[in-house]
C-alpha cells in the first residue's frame, strides 16, 4: 500500500491542466467520492493496526499535496484569464468604424436621384449580354470597329455573347419589355479590352437615360440635361452641345460642361479650354426604334449616356481611375463625409 501511496505521490508533481474541464477531470479523479484518494481510505481499513500509523500519514500528506497542487492549477488558470497584456486599454471604446459609401456609388446614387425627381424610373439589364442588345438593336454596323476583339471582350463566339460595351444594351432590354411612354435610367458597370492605367480600365461605370414618347423632341433632352448639370455642378454652371456620332442616335452630340474645377477659365484639367465633356446624347434613331418593335412614325426619343467615374473625377479630382477599384482604406476614407 505504501508503494501505492508512493506512486500517486510521484504523480501529483506532473499534473497541469490548461482549462477548467482538465481541472475538474482531475479533481474527479483524485479527490471526488469515487476518487483514487477514497479508494485508499476503504482500503486502509483493512490495514494491520501497527501499520495504520504510518500509512495514515501518508495519505493525509498524499491528500494536502493533491489539494495543493489542484489549488495551484486553480490560481494559475484564472490568472491566465485575467491577462489583459494582449488587449489595448488605450483605445477608445467609440465612435465605431463604420465602413464609408465608394465614390462612385454616391456619384450613382446622387445621378439616379436626379433623374428620378425628374420622373425617371430605374432599370436594370444583364452585364452578359448578347450580340443584338449590345450592337445589333443598337444599330451598329456589321463591321462597326467596336464589334472587334480589340474593343470588346467575348465570352462566346457564333452566336456572340459578350461583356457589354456600354448600359445601352438596358435601352433594348426596356424597349422589348415596355411599351411607350418610357422614362428610365440605367446605370451600370460596362467593359472594354483596354489596357488599365490612370485614364483607361477595362472596367467603368455607365449611367444610361432613355425617354420615348410621342412629340419628344430635342429641345426637351436640352432642358433635362442641363437641369442635370445644374444640380449635379452647381446652379451657374454651363452646357454645350458639340454635333457628334452615335449608330443609336440621329442627330447626336456631345455635351460638355463649364469646367468645375477652373469655373471656366482654364486650367489642366479641362486643357486650358474651360469645358469638360460629361456625356453622349441624341436623338433616338428610328432604326433602333424599329429593331426594337416601337413604330417610329409615331414616337420618338431622345436618349443619353455619361460616365460616373468621369463624373467622380470633375466632383472629387481623383487623378487615377485606377483608384477606384484598389481598395486602398486610405482613399476610400476620404469619402467619409461625403455620403
Ligand atoms: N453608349 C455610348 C458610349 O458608351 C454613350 C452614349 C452616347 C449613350 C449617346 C447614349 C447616347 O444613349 O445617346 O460611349
Amino acid at each position: 500500500m505504501i508503494e501505492k501511496i508512493q506512486a500517486l505521490m510521484n504523480e501529483v508533481g506532473s499534473l497541469t491542466a490548461n482549462d477548467e474541464k482538465t481541472l475538474e477531470v482531475l479533481r474527479i479523479k483524485y479527490l471526488s467520492k469515487k476518487g483514487l484518494l477514497n479508494d485508499l481510505m476503504s482500503e486502509f481499513r483493512s490495514v494491520p493496526n501497527e501499520q495504520k500509523r504510518e500509512i495514515g500519514q501518508r495519505i493525509n500528506e498524499l491528500k494536502t499535496s493533491l489539494q495543493d497542487k489542484l489549488n495551484e492549477l486553480r490560481a494559475n488558470l484564472s490568472q491566465q484569464e485575467e491577462d489583459y497584456s494582449d488587449l489595448d486599454l488605450t483605445r477608445t471604446a467609440y465612435p465605431i468604424k463604420l465602413g464609408t459609401r465608394h465614390p462612385l456609388s454616391i456619384v450613382k446614387n446622387e445621378i439616379i436621384n436626379i433623374f428620378s425627381n425628374l420622373g425617371f424610373a430605374l432599370a436594370d439589364g444583364p452585364e452578359v449580354e448578347d450580340d443584338w442588345h449590345v450592337f445589333s438593336s443598337m444599330n451598329f454596323a456589321e463591321d462597326h470597329p467596336a464589334r472587334d476583339m480589340q474593343d470588346t471582350f467575348f465570352v462566346e463566339q457564333k452566336p456572340d455573347i459578350v461583356l457589354r460595351t456600354h448600359t445601352s444594351s438596358i435601352q433594348a432590354r426596356v424597349m422589348e419589355n415596355s411599351r411607350p411612354p418610357i422614362r428610365v435610367i440605367c446605370p451600370g458597370r460596362v467593359y472594354r479590352n483596354e489596357a488599365i492605367s490612370a485614364r483607361a480600365h477595362c472596367f467603368f461605370h455607365q449611367v444610361e437615360g432613355l425617354y420615348i414618347d410621342k412629340d419628344v423632341s430635342f429641345t426637351d433632352l436640352k432642358q433635362v440635361l442641363l437641369t442635370f448639370a445644374r444640380e449635379m455642378f452647381g446652379a451657374d454652371t454651363k452646357i454645350r452641345l458639340r454635333p457628334s456620332y452615335f449608330p443609336f442616335t440621329e442627330p447626336s452630340a456631345e455635351m460638355d460642361i463649364s469646367c468645375n474645377i477652373c469655373g471656366g477659365t482654364g486650367c489642366s484639367f479641362c486643357k486650358h479650354t474651360g469645358w469638360v465633356e460629361i456625356l453622349g446624347c441624341g436623338m433616338v434613331d428610328p432604326n433602333v426604334l424599329e429593331a426594337n418593335g416601337i413604330d417610329s412614325t409615331i414616337y420618338k426619343g431622345y436618349a443619353f449616356g455619361m460616365g460616373v467615374e468621369r463624373i467622380t473625377n470633375l466632383k472629387y479630382q481623383v487623378k487615377d481611375l485606377r483608384l477606384f477599384s484598389e481598395n486602398d482604406i486610405r482613399f476610400l476614407e476620404e469619402f467619409e463625409s461625403a455620403n
